[in-house]
């Protein structure tokens, strides 16, 4: 099932890769903030139908789309077509398309793909987390000598003021911080140890439905801000580490 799930995923890169006239072909959502692009609504219908195809009684909840069925029930793929919009109409070449499978409301398949460098992250529940193939491990740095990624929430500014007093909390105890535009490679970084922790205040399930596997099954913890376990079908806030700094957010002021 995974190979299967990343085959696909892997075709639908191809259509972010081969993306023309990006520009003309994106709109506004809700703000300047929030773009959609034909890209975006064209992978996720490439992914339906051909995820749809393989597990015929799964719900698909998907970003670019109005939920039909119930989630929290049997099979239901939660998709991100492009995470890191902005970045990909922007030419950052920073985005991936984040598909999760969940049974009965728990993750059991997670993958993540970055078409511009071909990075290819997979995840089976209880089998470990991989990359190209290979296996991945969170570091096993403390974050004295580590990097933080985190996110800006941009969807709702009202998180703009807790976000910045994290980011000088955190910063004053690492080495640096990162701010990439897309949440689901971000958490994928965090997996095989390219940062040592993230944080964002509100995301949505199909932004780190699949990264929180990925984070998990390589050996990092994941959690709310609260320090609740992720929510399948609510918009929440995000906290993912590996294991030597899961202490830190009880420390911190959130
Ligand atoms: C966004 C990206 C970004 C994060 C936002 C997400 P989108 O997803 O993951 O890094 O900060 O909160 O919504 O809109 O590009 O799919
Ligand atoms: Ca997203
Ligand atoms: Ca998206």
């Amino acid at each position: 099932m995974l190979q299967a799930i990343a085959d696909i995923v892997r075709e639908a890169g191809e259509i972010v890769r081969s993306a023309g006239n990006i520009a003309a072909k994106t709109h506004e959502k809700t703000s300047a903030a929030d773009l959609v692009t034909e890209y975006d609504v064209a992978v996720e219908a490439f992914l339906k139908e051909r995820l749809l195809a393989l597990v015929p009684d799964a719900v698909f909840f998907g970003e670019e789309e109005a939920l039909q069925g119930d989630p929290a029930k049997g099979w239901t793929f939660i998709v991100d077509p492009i995470d890191g919009t902005t970045n990909f109409v922007r030419g950052y070449h920073q985005s991936g398309i984040s598909v999760a499978l969940a049974k009965d409301g728990a993750v059991e398949y997670g993958v993540v793909y970055d078409p511009a460098k071909e990075e290819m992250f997979t995840a089976q529940r209880g089998k470990g987390a991989f990359l190209n193939g290979q296996p991945i491990h969170v570091s096993d740095k403390p974050l004295s000598q580590g990097i933080f990624i985190m996110g800006t929430a941009i969807y709702n500014r009202k998180y703009l003021q807790p976000t910045m007093c994290l980011t000088t909390q955190l910063f004053a105890r690492s080495c640096d911080f990162r701010r990439f535009g897309s949440a689901a490679l971000d958490l994928c970084y965090v997996a095989c140890g390219r940062g040592e922790l993230f944080f964002e205040y509100s995301l949505s399930p199909w932004d780190y439905a699949a990264g929180s596997l990925i984070v998990t099954e390589a050996g990092g913890v994941a959690s709310t801000l609260e320090g609740a376990p992720l929510p399948i079908l609510s918009r929440c806030s995000v906290w993912m580490c590996n294991k030597v700094n899961r202490e830190v957010l009880r420390e911190l002021k959130v």
